[in-house]
Formats: C-alpha cells, structure tokens, sequence
C-alpha cells in the first residue's frame, strides 16, 4: 500500500561520523560546532540531510556507540544548546537532521548497568539486561554459544562484591555495550522516552542501530554457532539472537510515536539480515519507514550481482509500500574505492573482509561509475563523508593507533574499520588539513598525499570527484524523472546495466572490459571519465543521458 511521498523517499542523506568531520576546538576530535561551520559545504554539494553518528555522552569503547546517557551530548562534541542550534541552522539552511539511536544496549558505564552490577542476581536492576548463570560445573562456561560481531563469545563474566566469579551478561557487540532486554517495561518506557526528547528538539528522523539484536528468542538457546564462527548475520536463518520476530512488536511502538509528529519524521533501520524479503519486514506500513540496502555494497562490481541486488530490493519493498535505499560505504565498511581495485569487490560489515592490494586508479574509474549508478536508482541515496572526495581506506594507519574493539577482540587478525574512519582533508598542502587546528593532531593520522584530495583542491578542479558528485546532485535535482519511481531497464549486453527512468532519462553501466557503442540518438548529460568519443562508453565508465530526441 503506498503511502503519500515524503522526503525521504527520495533524499541524498550525507553520513556525518563526527569524530571525523571537522574540529573546531582543537582536540583532533570532530564535534558539533565544527560540523555547523561546514554546513555551507553540505548544502552546496547539494544533498537533502544529514546523519549525524552518535553524540550522546559515551566512554567511547566504540566510536560513541556505548552511550551512557541517552538525553545529553558528550563534550567531546559539544553540549545540548550547541545541537539546538546545529539543528536550527540546519533547518535554515534547508537540511534535515537525522540521528543515530543505538537502542540495543548501553555503555557499561549507564547508571541501569552500573546498578545492575551492584545488585544480585534475579533483581529487577539485573531484569533490564541479560545477566544469566553460567554452564559447567561452577559456572565457568558462558551461559550459551553465542558470538559477538567484534569477536569471541558474546557474554563477559561478572565479578561479585566478594571477588569471586558471578554471573554472566550478554553483548552482541563489545563488552562495553551490554544488550538490554527489550522484553522489560521499563527499557520500553525509557525509550518512548528518549525517542520524544529528540523529536521534540526537532531532529527529522533517526538511524535504529542494529535492530535486528532488539529481540532474543526466550530462554536464549544456543544458535548452532561453529568453534571460531564469525558474526555474518546476512547468512544466518532462524538465529535465536538476530532478526527474531518479537523485533517487530518494538518497532511498531517507535512507529506509533514517529507518527504523532507528523508523517515527515522518519525512521530507518540498520538491519543486515539474510535477505531483501527479510528486509522488508522491517519496513511495513506500521514500521520504520526506510532501511539501508545492504545487498547493493554486498554486490561488488560485479553486474550479475547488482542487476539481482537492485531487483530484489525493489520487489521486495514494492510489496511493503516502502522506498528503496542505496549506499556504497559507511563507517562500518571499507570503502568502497579501495574495494572496488580489489579482486574480491564486495563488502562484508565490520570489515570482515581481508585487507589486500587495491589498484586505486581501477578503484577511482569504478567509484565514479558507482556514483552515477546509486544516484540515477529510484529511491534514497546514502552518501559516506569523504566517498565525494574519493578518499580511500587507510590501510596502513600505526597498530598502536587503531581504536576499533574488532582489532583487541580479534586477537589483533582483523583491523576493523578505522581506516574508513579517518579525519576528512578541507583544506591545506600538509596535514591536518584543515580538520583541526593546525597545531592539533588529528585523532586518527591523515595521510600526506590527501593533499590533492581536499574540499579545497577538488572544489574547481572540473575533473575531480567532487565535481562529479555535485554536478550529478545538483542534475538529480533538476531532472523530475530522477525524482520519481519510474525505472525501466534496456536491453543490454549482460556486462552492462542500463535503464530508463521516465521518458527521456538513461543510465549505462558499462561493467565489461570492452568499450561498448552508445546509441546515436541520445544527448550525454553527464559521464562519469573523459569518454573517447561520443559514440563509445570505455570500460568502467557509467553516462547519464536524455533520450528523447
Ligand atoms: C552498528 C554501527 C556500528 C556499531 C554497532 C554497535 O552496526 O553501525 O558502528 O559498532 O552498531 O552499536
């Protein structure tokens, strides 16, 4: 049942992972007051809003995705009032604000856990977590096989008052991040409360973190997990600790709140699930309005698996009523251009993937394609700070720096995400950048040669990828077609995705090794390389065109 068309149907939402934005105080950590002096930045590149990664206030075990206080901001990134007016200017300056609410678990250090901890086992303060008896003889087993997505198994043992070994509390993620139980009224209650706080300060909609952990299957049995398994939840099927039904009954609650602010505030879900059809679920017409599409990154460079990717989703949200996303790299992925020289394209969450050998040029040429090819797709587009200055990952940041649990919780194997996380270049021939103050360090080192790759240098470089991505925003926002739902594709040779959207609006693909012909009927609007001739598409090369003639 389609529903009337908001603006997040089709938006560009631009990723702020503030800790790697831009510092106005000087500490080499991203904050507040820094990304507002930028906001002419965003607007000028011409996206729709922003989200915002988490700002609470936070231990920061993991990047500020531990939150010890849900109703406050860090001062790492600021204070209450300096988001109040983050929020006004973004509104005035046309911008929608989206925020991040990690509703899973806490911090370790939120009061609720911290009272849980000094209170016995079967209390009502444990009652608002997973604290649970371990197995063996005198509980030195974890009380189920489960795993967590950094690594190891998913529950910590306590240590009682009398410094002997207790009880046992779950995490899906760091230890640092214990899960809350969802079943329990009052971790329901706090969160329709939390969820008004924010929605009454006006932000327009917000990102629920890994809402496929929100539901456990009672009695929480073993999921079957192999001895060293890894946290790949696009293959599980029937986890007793990922996408359960009883999920669902959460987010109706949030939906029926979302909706007493009007039909413009808007929810989307991070939800990696086994598939679009179990996607969907989370967006049915009671439920969060949009989720990320997982399976397009998942993809690669690959035609056959995007031709799918692109399909499926669409089918599977047509059933629901909801409107398709796409995005290529977040700061949970590497990104996309240093995946896409790789041989192996694709994309696994938390960088699963091994670290090898990128050919960057290759990677630049495909990214730039990609570009093209996500924002020509009906629906919303989901863009990654930096992916427009076509940075890469940093994969040889100092193991003494890295900061992402993945890389302590895998007994130093996997490296984790920190490499897509590092501070973006604005300006300057020498690092900071102008991320910082020139005296500061920035939290994670910027490499040397982004020095040909700042907001400065790329701004009138007509060639540069920045250009690329505002020319085809600003293109998006002028041509209606691009803003509709129409999308036909063309016939084309396997290697190459075409398609129509409306009467006189195509896109092409060309994935192939070959140069392909272009059809002498139509009119280049935008390319995403130098084309050799009007009438060839080179390889790795996607065009924008109008057809009718
Ligand atoms: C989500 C976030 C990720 C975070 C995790 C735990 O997957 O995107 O960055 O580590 O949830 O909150």
């Amino acid at each position: 049942m389609p529903t009337a068309r908001q603006w997040w149907h089709d938006a560009v939402i631009y990723q702020v992972y503030l800790r790697s934005f831009a510092d106005a105080d000087g500490d080499g950590i991203g904050d507040i007051t820094g990304l507002q002096a930028r906001l002419p930045y965003l607007v000028d590149l011409g996206v729709d809003a922003v989200w915002i990664t988490p700002w609470y206030r936070s231990p920061m075990a993991d990047g500020g995705y531990d939150i010890a206080d849900f109703r406050d901001i860090d001062p790492l990134f600021g204070t209450l009032d300096d988001a109040d007016t983050l929020l006004a200017a973004a509104h005035a300056a046309g911008l929608r604000i989206i925020i991040d609410l990690p509703a899973n678990h806490t911090s370790h250090t939120h009061p609720w856990f911290r009272d849980a901890l000094n209170s016995a086992p079967g209390s009502p303060e444990r009652a608002r977590y997973f604290f649970r008896d371990g197995r063996g003889d005198t509980g030195e087993l974890p009380p189920n096989d489960w795993i967590s997505a950094f690594g190891g198994p998913a529950w910590t043992r306590t240590t009682g008052d009398d410094d002997q070994p207790g009880q046992w509390y779950l995490h899906l993620f760091a230890p640092e991040q214990p899960d809350l139980d969802w079943t329990n009224p009052q971790v329901r209650a706090d969160f329709a409360d939390i969820l008004r706080f924010w929605f009454d300060r006006g932000v327009d909609g917000m990102r629920i973190d890994a809402v496929s952990a929100m539901a456990k299957v009672p009695g929480l049995p073993d999921a079957g997990h192999a001895p060293g398994a890894r946290f790949e939840s696009s293959t599980w099927v029937d986890n007793p600790h990922w996408d359960v039904d009883d999920l669902h009954t959460i987010l109706r609650e949030f939906r029926t709140i979302a909706d007493t602010y009007g039909p413009d505030r808007m929810f989307v879900a991070e939800a990696i699930v086994r598939s679009p059809e179990r996607l969907a679920r989370y967006v049915r017409p009671d439920e969060l309005h949009t989720a990320f599409n997982f399976d397009f990154p998942r993809a690669g460079w690959n035609p056959a698996t995007l031709r799918e990717a692109i399909d499926r989703s669409r089918d599977a949200l047509h059933e629901v009523g909801a409107p398709a996303t796409w995005v290529l790299s977040s700061h949970d992925e590497t990104r996309h251009l240093t995946r896409f020289g790789r041989a192996d394209t694709s994309t696994l969450p938390m960088t699963l993937t091994a670290g090898t050998d990128s050919d960057l040029a290759l990677g630049t040429r495909r990214a730039r394609a990609a570009a093209l090819l996500m924002l020509a797709l009906p629906g919303g587009a989901y863009l990654y700070q930096g992916e427009e200055l076509g940075l890469e990952e940093v994969t040889d940041l100092p193991e003494d720096l890295l900061q992402d649990p993945t890389w302590e919780r895998s007994g130093h194997t996997i490296r984790g995400r920190d490499g897509c996380r590092v501070p973006l270049p604005w300006s300057g021939d020498h690092p900071p950048f102008g991320f910082t103050t020139d005296n500061a360090q920035p939290w994670l080192p910027q490499p040397d040669n982004w020095k040909s790759k700042t907001v400065a240098a790329e701004s009138d470089d007509p060639d540069s990828m920045l250009t690329l991505y505002r020319t085809a925003l600003q293109l998006r926002r002028t041509l209606p077609a691009l803003r509709s739902d129409s999308f036909d594709w063309q016939p084309s040779a396997p290697d190459v995705l075409a398609f129509d959207r409306g009467q006189s609006f195509r896109c092409v693909v060309n994935l192939s090794r070959q140069p392909i012909a272009v059809d002498p009927d139509v009119t280049v609007l935008l390319a995403s390389t130098h084309l050799w001739d009007s009438q060839t598409i080179p390889p790795d090369t996607a065009l924008w065109l109008r057809t009718n003639q």
